[in-house]
């Protein structure tokens, strides 16, 4: 199946392909330019069933912007629609912005008609939801105003946004203008794993040497002592640490005393309000482990299941059971863990609504006091992604999974605190964080409202550093062994320069 878009006062291809991939993971989309729309639209031939034109038109009307959809098949017009500017308003005033909504708008329209699907997110596409409401707050926009935006303008279904405002409610409580600006949060990264899930491609290194993994964490060491002196002479005060990856919690005692020994030069780590360390894989974890980390002030770790179903942890080649997720997650209650994290995801392949009840019981059994339920996501590099033969969305599978979620989190005592959104995620969904009250994850709502610094260390990691109450600027690590070590220097000046 191919689509082809005729732009006509327009040139939107990046905001009108992802219009698409909200509803088509499958199909081909070909972009003809005005000049090509011009000469090629008023043709009238047998492309064939299996070829959709979409014309699409941007015009000035009265002073107005005003954005026209029509989807033919063949010669035979299926659907049209059209959106002009003064129906739509926006959390901040921006009129390439407001071209841009009529454009993908009037698109949306014919797209939901001929999927006949309703998404969730409208014809949102982008990473932050919540962000959109803490900025319409900012542009002194009332509470009402905001739910307009979300449903009339951004087409939000009234379930979400419920959700959304019961998010920003626990998030509030984070948002703190002169604070936020103060803060810094520091995010070490260990990019290895036992074994890599099929589903997965973030920069991970498996089956590493020790010595390799020696020489990277000397590097590391380096990159968050200079790290942590910048932000020293910035006067940042150090709010959180995360300790992520790839999986932390495969490297040794030893190994974790060497990445906490060069912030202990600079702060007493009992006294940062929050450090995360990840342990995801519960075929990393040992008692002395968890015993060093305690011992490190670790005060938040995860222990990941993403199932409890066997027959997936194994196709995922996750290397590890369910039964090994009850133990070490006992394991770590027993030491004194007390917020602990769990990940779980729906959607992974062979599963339905029954697999993702089993796996939601037997983790609100546990009662974590955090859980965090991400929709699958087809990533470019995965080895899912790679091996399917079609990406299915599976929007009413996704939909009824995430009830059976919503609904066990919600009568365990689990409010949602933070969400975001991923590319080409099935049932155009999102992901989740849920927490008992008052244990959410500091980390996770700061990074994702983008409301505090974050200086990252380690290889692939991305620093985002704010040069304003309303703007960061991102500065991206290297993603191989040889640059990071090699051009670390250059990644430092940034920062410096930045900090400034
Ligand atoms: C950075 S990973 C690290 C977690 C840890 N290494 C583990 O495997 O338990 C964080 C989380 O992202 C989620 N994740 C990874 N790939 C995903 C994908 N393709 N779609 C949805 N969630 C994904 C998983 O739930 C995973 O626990
Ligand atoms: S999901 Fe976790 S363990 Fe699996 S490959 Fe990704 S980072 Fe590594």
């Amino acid at each position: 199946m191919k689509l082809i878009y005729y732009f006509w006062g327009h040139n939107y291809e990046y905001e009108c392909r992802n219009a698409l991939r909200i509803f088509d993971l499958n199909i081909d989309c070909e972009i003809k330019t005005a000049e090509e729309t011009a000469t090629e639209i008023e043709e009238t031939y047998d492309i064939g069933d299996d070829i959709l034109r979409l014309i699409s038109t941007l015009s000035e009307e009265d002073g107005d912007e005003v954005g026209r959809a029509s989807l033919y098949c063949n010669d035979k017009l299926l659907f049209e629609s059209e959106y002009k500017g003064n129906e739509i308003i926006l959390e901040c005033e921006n009129n390439k912005k407001l071209r841009k909504t009529v454009v993908v708008k009037a698109i949306h329209q014919v797209l939901k008609r001929y999927y006949n699907v309703t998404p969730d997110y409208g014809i949102l596409t982008g990473v932050r939801v919540v962000k959109i409401m803490i900025t319409a707050r900012r542009h002194h926009k009332t509470d009402e105003e905001i739910t307009r935006i979300l449903r009339e303008t951004y087409e939000v279904t009234d379930e979400k946004i419920k959700f959304l405002w019961d998010i920003l409610k626990i998030e509030e409580y984070y948002i703190n203008e002169e604070q936020n600006n103060n803060n810094y949060n520091l995010y070490i990264g260990i990019p290895f794993c036992p074994s890599k899930c099929i589903y997965c491609s973030f920069t991970s290194f498996v089956g590493c040497r020790e010595d390799i993994i020696n020489d990277y964490l000397e590097s590391l060491v380096y990159e968050t002592e200079q790290t942590i002196k910048m932000a020293i002479e910035k006067g940042l005060n150090l709010n959180t640490i995360y300790v992520g990856g790839g999986t932390p919690s495969i490297l040794s005692e030893k190994q974790i005393n060497i990445i906490f020994a060069p912030i202990k030069k600079y702060y007493d780590l009992s006294e940062i309000k929050e450090i995360t360390f990840e342990a995801g894989r519960p075929d990393t974890l040992t008692e002395e482990k968890l015993l060093c980390l305690k011992e490190n002030s670790v005060n938040r770790i995860s222990i990941n299941p993403q199932t409890m179903n066997e027959k997936t942890l194994l196709a995922m080649e996750r290397n590890h059971t369910a039964a090994d997720i009850m133990l070490k997650y006992e394991m770590a209650k027993k030491i004194g863990f007390d917020c602990i994290n769990m990940d779980i995801i729906l959607g992974l392949p062979g599963e339905d609504e029954s697999d993702v009840k089993r796996t939601i019981s037997q983790v609100a059994a546990l009662r974590p006091e955090n859980i965090t339920v991400h929709a699958l996501a087809y990533k470019k590099k995965s080895e899912l992604t790679r091996e399917s033969e079609k990406l299915y969305k599976d929007y009413d599978l996704i939909g009824k999974m995430n009830d059976v979620v919503h609904r066990w989190c919600t009568e365990a005592g689990y409010n949602p605190y933070y969400m975001y959104r991923q590319k080409n995620i099935k049932g155009n969904s999102e992901n989740a964080g849920f927490t008992l009250p008052g244990r959410e994850g500091i980390y996770n709502i700061v990074i994702t409202e983008e409301l505090e610094s974050i200086l990252a260390c380690g290889l692939g990691a991305s620093s985002k550093i704010k040069i304003s109450s309303d703007r960061h600027i991102p500065v991206h690590n290297f993603k191989s062994l040889e640059e990071y070590k090699g051009r670390m220097n250059e990644i430092l000046d940034k920062k410096k320069e930045l900090l400034k």
